[in-house]
């Protein structure tokens, strides 16, 4: 007998039932503060609204007045509505993490000149989202069936990308072991990406969903580390071939060769190209080419920290990539082992 993985979520749902908790939600990435609610609903990060509090069942989230929240039709808004089934496909793993429909990543979009709606898709013709993760305060996945039935969902996508990997470069490192250069285990993509520009340096480009890399433009990729991160992490760009790439696309000219460093100061959406500050550790030059899985290098994960990278183009080389973890996955991501 074959049991659908939704067999398995009531059943599950129906065995958590019993013990409701109920949590509030804080946002971090290209913006950080508590969710909180105007009086119809709607959910806000940023303004006055008082914080919002809700109970998770079955995948659903229902807010404190009952409403239930729903990804809308039309723009996929997260709002929780009077008289509305909640939409469900919500999780809180055992990190504290909201996804929905398997990803962590949210987007806020300007609602007013100080606050945010909340999305599951960036607003399209809206420049202003930014990219978002969203943490639950309570009813974090405890139960070992939930933990496994959730990676064993993440893995089920991450395997199916299997990415032809046609080469893994290795930059000199102090710890033993080195993170594998896919996703198929834990792993982390940037939650903040910010062009900077020697040819219009102080001009700060604000928050993109595309890695730029020419010779006067390179990109800094912001990194929030869980602090379950205990043990070792690295830092892999990947790179399939178009032919892989079913949601995302690169354009790419040169021969391949860029730079990656670790930035002292962690960038912001102000950041520009005079005020990005130095460079802390320059792990050089690596050649990056269509069809590549590349460890860049390997750290002991700085655990609860937000870290930057900047990567640049060493010889001329350009390559622009909408950052997508989707089948297959591209552009720099930490993981974890
Ligand atoms: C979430 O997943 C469900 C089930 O696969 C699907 O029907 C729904 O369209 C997805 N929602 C969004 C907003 O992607
Ligand atoms: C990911 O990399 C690890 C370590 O190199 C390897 O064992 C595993 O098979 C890879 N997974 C996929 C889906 O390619
Ligand atoms: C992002 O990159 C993709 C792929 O190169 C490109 O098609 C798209 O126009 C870029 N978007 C922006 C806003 O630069």
């Amino acid at each position: 007998m074959k049991y659908s993985l939704s067999t398995l979520a009531v059943a599950l749902g129906a065995s958590l039932a019993a013990s409701q908790c109920t949590f509030s939600i804080t946002s971090s990435g290209g913006q950080s503060g508590i969710l909180g609610q105007l009086s119809d609903g709607q959910n806000r990060i940023g303004g006055s609204s008082p914080q919002g509090t809700y109970t998770i069942s079955n995948g659903a989230i229902t807010d404190s007045l009952g409403r239930g929240c729903i990804v809308t039709p039309e723009v996929n808004q997260i709002q929780c509505d009077a008289g509305a089934t909640a939409t469900s496909g919500f999780e809180i793993s055992s990190n504290g993490q909201i996804t929905f429909n398997g990803s962590d990543v949210f987007y806020a979009c300007p609602a007013t000149t100080s606050s945010y709606n909340l999305y599951t898709t960036p607003v399209s013709g809206q420049s202003l989202c930014v990219m978002i993760v969203l943490s639950a305060s309570n009813c974090f996945a405890t139960s070992t069936q939930q933990s496994t039935m959730v990676t064993s969902t993440v893995q089920k996508t991450m395997a199916s990308q299997a990415t032809a990997v046609t080469s893994t470069s290795t930059a000199p490192t102090s710890t033993s072991t080195t993170c594998p250069a896919n996703l198929s285990g834990a792993f982390e993509f940037p939650h903040l990406i910010i062009p900077v520009s020697s040819s219009s340096p102080t001009t700060a480009e604000g928050t993109s969903f595309n890695g730029t890399i020419t010779s006067t433009t390179s990109s800094i990729f912001n990194f929030d580390i869980p602090t379950t991160y205990t043990g070792t992490c690295s830092l892999v760009f990947l790179f399939p071939l178009q032919s892989q790439l079913e949601t995302s696309s690169f354009t790419f000219s040169g021969n391949g060769v860029l730079d990656f460093a670790q930035l002292t100061t962690v960038a912001t959406q102000s950041t520009t190209f005079a005020n990005m500050g130095s460079v802390k550790t320059d792990f050089g030059a690596e050649t990056i080419t269509p069809g590549s899985s590349t460890v860049i290098t390997t750290f002991p994960c700085p655990a609860g920290q937000t870290v930057s990278y900047e990567v640049s183009s060493v010889s001329g080389t350009s390559l622009v990539f909408f950052q997508d973890f989707n089948p297959s996955p591209i552009g720099l991501y930490i993981t974890s082992c």
